[in-house]
């Protein structure tokens, strides 16, 4: 009988600690290439963002975060992702090379109520199970909110 109540409880918390960690992850943004392409910069040696962010990178958008750029204030379920490669330069071009990372942000008001509403997280390369936030976005938000008058968001629309 103990040992049954023991294999509930334990069945029980691990539900538990399951269910909490599944609502707090951010998933993967499939598909997010065929997405709204918003801008593209490149960061070269010697900017202060060259740690992490040296190389080329595209921002996309999903439709409702588009929408949003449009207004400067963005719904729960806009997504917008940091696609960074590394920038390969030789006969006076630059190309991009192998993916760096990824960043991510998704807009829930309910979820991420440390950082006023915006979810971080980021993958390193290719992977979808490396993942690179673990403070819950508090350090990528910290330099986000320099864009608190733009919803946190650094990117702007442009026809
Ligand atoms: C030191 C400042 C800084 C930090 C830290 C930072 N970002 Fe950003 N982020 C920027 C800037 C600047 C841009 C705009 C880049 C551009 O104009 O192309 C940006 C753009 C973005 C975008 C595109 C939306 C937008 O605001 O234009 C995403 C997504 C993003 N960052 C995710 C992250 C994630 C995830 C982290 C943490 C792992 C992070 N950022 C940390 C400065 C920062």
């Amino acid at each position: 009988m103990i040992k049954n109540m023991t294999l509930i409880l334990v069945s029980v918390s691990l539900l538990i600690s399951t269910t909490v960690s599944a609502t707090d992850l951010i998933d993967y943004p499939d598909g997010y290439r065929l997405w709204g392409h918003v801008k593209s910069m490149t960061i070269h040696k010697g900017h202060p963002l060259e740690n992490p962010f040296l190389g080329i990178h595209h921002v996309y958008a999903n439709q409702r975060a588009l929408a949003g750029l449009k207004k400067g204030s963005y719904e729960d379920g806009s997504i917008f992702v940091f696609d960074l490669l590394q920038n390969k330069t030789s006969d006076k071009t630059s190309v991009e090379g192998e993916r760096a990372l990824i960043g991510v942000m998704v807009k829930d008001s309910h979820r991420f109520t440390k950082t006023d509403g915006w979810g971080y997280e980021g993958w390193a390369g290719n992977s979808r199970n490396k993942r690179l936030v673990n403070d819950g976005g508090l350090s990528c938000h910290g330099c986000h909110t320099q864009q608190m008058q733009h919803d946190y968001i650094f990117s702007q629309w442009r026809d």
